[in-house]
């Protein structure tokens, strides 16, 4: 593939950064837009992107004027007849894409390559829009794009294989790195990432835990950079449903199916940060949070001890006859334990997780002042407490177990190795491990194990531990084999 002209079709969030990133790697561009204002609007968007480069010694003032001046900016596409590659990045509608890739297919070069940035539609669909299917590809560029490192090279079954290894040594020439796959609706990391957010949503429907505490919980616990909510609201909840939906039509499995509440939000336009509110926003005034006066416990389960003497060392007293509270560490739930108490109602579970969280397990049967004492508790551990209810993995492995099982399950089928998973995922999402390397550092077993307990409660066939897994688990092996 010659490549020195790339044209780029709409210059919105996505298209002005990828116009921005070949420019940049030397290329001359040539964005299209809709109309003068939205002409005008990607081109303040390019000035601004590539002047706030400049000022964070990314780019210097002279770089910046000729990677300014390698982008022609026009709202005719018949000025694409020259292009070499062309890429969308024109709204997430499949009627607008299958249109613009007919015209595409008449204005450019037999031999030009068409690609689509979308996050979701089927590339296929598109391919088959033109006649030119061989050269029809997915290029899926992750916000912002000058920023984000990962590009998925997408190939659909009529893909010209030669193209494939070209497309993925481009993406190495503007600094990206390339994760090839074929055309599956969400790829790799949209379908492993957004079952996960839409998991959460369903937890707080649930009642499971509160939006803030799942947020911090999924933060600080599973270290990750962002909690779902926050997530949710950047990514926009209206994005998050129509991907959920694509997903769901393409596999009709219940995890797949949007949340009922992000159906809810969305109508009520509460998008998330574009509209001002989503999950986040409006907060209520904080109310004075209820002191307890917890002075006795006990404590009880695996690690009671260590927990115990910490809490002493502190100031409190172990007691075993009247506790004011006691607390049961495990990583099940507890409300079995709670009812061979004298007072079930003093009974909270207890999960550390990352050292930096304990999720507290309200049974059906704990009081309010038992709850505020555990919490009073962990805090003086500096933990942050997690108020959850008594349900199969609390907040963080239930979120987590399936989407790592997930990911299982994707490798499992031939879609993409274990290595470009992981990749994709911490390049992707900024994630500070890929879902193979976090398995294998929670231990097959016990993932295999939480999986087990989750589906015993929750009866969700996504929740059975992947057969790979599983195999793995049997033949008493610590780590994939890659
Ligand atoms: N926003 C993200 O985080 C993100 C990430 C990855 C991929 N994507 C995908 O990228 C694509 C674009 O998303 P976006 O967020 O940049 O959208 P956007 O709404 O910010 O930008 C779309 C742009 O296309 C222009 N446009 C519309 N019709 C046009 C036409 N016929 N010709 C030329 N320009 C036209 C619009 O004026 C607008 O500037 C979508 O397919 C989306 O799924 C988005």
């Amino acid at each position: 593939m010659a490549l020195e002209m790339v044209g780029v079709v709409g210059l919105g969030t996505m298209g002005a950064g990828i116009a921005e990133v070949f420019a940049r790697a030397g290329l001359r561009v040539i964005g299209v837009e809709a109309d003068a204002d939205s002409l005008a609007r990607g081109r303040r968007h390019l000035e601004g992107s590539t002047q706030r480069a400049v000022d964070r010694g990314k780019l210097s003032g002279e770089e910046r004027a000729a990677v300014l001046g390698r982008i022609t900016l026009t709202t005719s596409r018949d000025d694409l007849g020259e292009a070499d590659l062309v890429i969308e990045a024109i709204p997430e509608i499949m009627a607008l894409k299958k249109a613009l890739f007919a015209d595409l297919d008449r204005i450019c070069k037999p031999a030009a390559v068409l690609a689509t940035n979308t996050s979701s539609l089927s590339v296929t669909e598109l391919a088959a829009s033109t006649g030119r299917p061989q050269n029809v590809v997915g290029l899926h560029f992750f916000n912002p794009a000058p920023v984000m490192r990962l590009v998925e090279v997408v190939h659909t079954v009529v893909t010209d294989p030669a193209l494939v290894p070209e497309l993925a040594e481009l993406a190495r020439r503007l600094g990206k790195t390339p994760v090839t796959v074929g055309d599956r609706a969400g790829f790799v990391v949209n379908r492993l990432l957004l079952p996960y957010l839409n998991h959460a949503v369903n937890l707080l429907d649930q009642g499971v835990a509160t939006r803030d505490a799942i947020d911090q919980a999924m933060r600080a616990g599973a270290g990750l950079p962002m909690g779902p909510f926050a997530l949710l609201d950047l990514i926009g909840l209206d994005t998050s449903y129509e991907i959920m939906g694509v997903l769901f039509d393409e596999t009709r499995s219940a995890r797949h199916a949007p949340a009922p509440v992000l159906r809810e939000l969305v109508a009520a336009g509460l998008l998330g940060r574009k509209s001002g509110r989503g999950f986040h926003g409006e907060e209520p005034p904080p109310s004075e949070p209820d002191k307890s006066t917890v002075r006795t416990f006990a404590a009880q389960g695996p690690g009671a001890e260590e927990l115990a003497a910490r809490l002493v060392e502190v100031g409190f007293k172990e007691s075993s006859d009247d506790p004011d509270v006691v607390l049961h560490l495990g990583d099940r739930p507890v409300v079995e334990h709670a009812v061979r108490l004298a007072r079930p109602e003093r009974l909270v579970g207890v999960h550390l997780v990352g050292g930096k969280v304990a999720e507290l397990a309200a049974t059906a049967l704990t009081s309010t002042e038992a709850l505020l004492a555990a919490k009073d508790l962990v805090k003086v551990l500096k933990l942050i407490p997690v108020p959850c209810r008594d349900r199969a993995g609390f907040v963080v492995d239930a979120l987590l177990l399936p989407y790592l099982n997930d990911a299982v399950r994707m490798h499992e089928s031939g879609y993409a190795s274990i290595d470009d998973i992981d990749t994709a995922m911490k390049l992707g999402c900024g994630y500070p491990a890929g879902p193979f390397e976090t398995i294998e550092a929670l231990g097959l077993e016990a993932m295999r194990d939480g999986l087990r307990a989750l589906y015993a409660e929750y009866r969700d066939p996504a929740f059975a531990p992947a057969p790979l897994l599983d195999q793995l688990v049997t033949a008493g092996v610590r780590a994939f084999p890659r």
